[in-house]
């Protein structure tokens, strides 16, 4: 394990344009489980309640949805950055980070302390609340009182369309800009690093490839072997935390002794 920290650091410290692209894994230190470990949020829950398709199709269906949406969302809103997120604020600090791509709706990178423009959000947040008619925007803890007080599935002051959280849901349309921010940036890279992701959610799953085919060196930290393990040119398999802050020490010694 030494040798390969230090190797991720030595990568670091010689690359230019370094994209971070996070995925679940990366928050359960936080105490927010991911999607398809055991114990994971599709063990408790069946995806298919959670198809954009079913929430547009009924008034019980988005009742349903608004329930599992509210379970889901306590744990978010108390969970706090840990050291892996700390460990990618402080690659902003130190001027070795070009973005973070995120599949993560927790905003937890924020709470970290990376800044707005570093951070590409591929599957929306579940900090905003959005009318699905006119795109009016609500905060979500305002959202959550009118549901702690009885409402069962929020509709606009405005336009009286469903509200639903601002992600991504299954069958519903990738966000335009940030997916081409995504893409553009993932072909630039000359340094990707992949952590806590599962890679099978497409398209977001495609950008590992997109850097790797435009000369990027890849490198995945996760818990559990992916199907793109054979194609990186590092792999770590551990707890995302403790790694990138070990990773993050060895840059920074080299900083210092450049
Ligand atoms: N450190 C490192 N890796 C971890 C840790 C940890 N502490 N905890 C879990 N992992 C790994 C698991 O081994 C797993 O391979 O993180 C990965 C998480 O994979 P998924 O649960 O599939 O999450 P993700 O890849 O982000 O899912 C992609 O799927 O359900 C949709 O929209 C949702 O954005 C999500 C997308």
């Amino acid at each position: 394990m030494t040798k390969q920290i230090e190797e991720v650091a030595r990568l670091i410290l010689t690359s230019k344009r370094i994209v971070i692209f996070a995925g679940a894994g990366l928050s359960t230190e936080s105490g927010i489980p991911d999607f398809r470990s055991p114990g994971g949020v599709w063990d408790r829950y069946d995806p298919e309640d959670f198809s954009f398709q079913n929430f547009l199709s009924s008034e019980a269906s988005r009742e349903k949805y608004w329930q599992m949406a509210t379970e889901m969302y306590g744990p978010m809103k108390k969970a706090q950055p840990n050291l892996a997120h700390l460990a990618i604020a402080e690659m902003e600090g130190l001027g070795k980070l070009d973005c973070v791509i995120t599949q993560n709706i927790d905003g937890l990178h924020f709470k970290a302390g990376n800044s707005e423009d570093k951070v590409i959000q591929l599957h929306g947040t579940a900090m905003v609340v959005s009318c699905l008619t006119c795109g009016k925007r609500y905060d979500r803890d305002e959202i959550q009182e009118r549901l702690r007080k009885g409402l069962k599935a929020p509709y606009c002051d405005d336009c009286r369309g469903p509200l639903k959280p601002a992600t991504i849901s299954f069958g519903q349309s990738m966000p335009e800009k940030e997916t081409q921010e995504a893409y553009h940036r993932s072909s630039l890279s000359d340094l990707f690093v992949v952590i806590g992701s599962s890679l099978v959610v497409q398209p977001a799953a495609s950008m590992p490839l997109v850097a790797k085919r435009n000369g990027a060196k890849l490198v995945i930290i996760n818990r559990d072997p992916t199907s793109y393990d054979d194609m990186a040119d590092l792999v770590i398999h551990g707890q995302a935390g403790p790694i990138m802050e070990s990773i993050l020490k060895e840059v920074k010694k080299g900083l210092n002794n450049p």
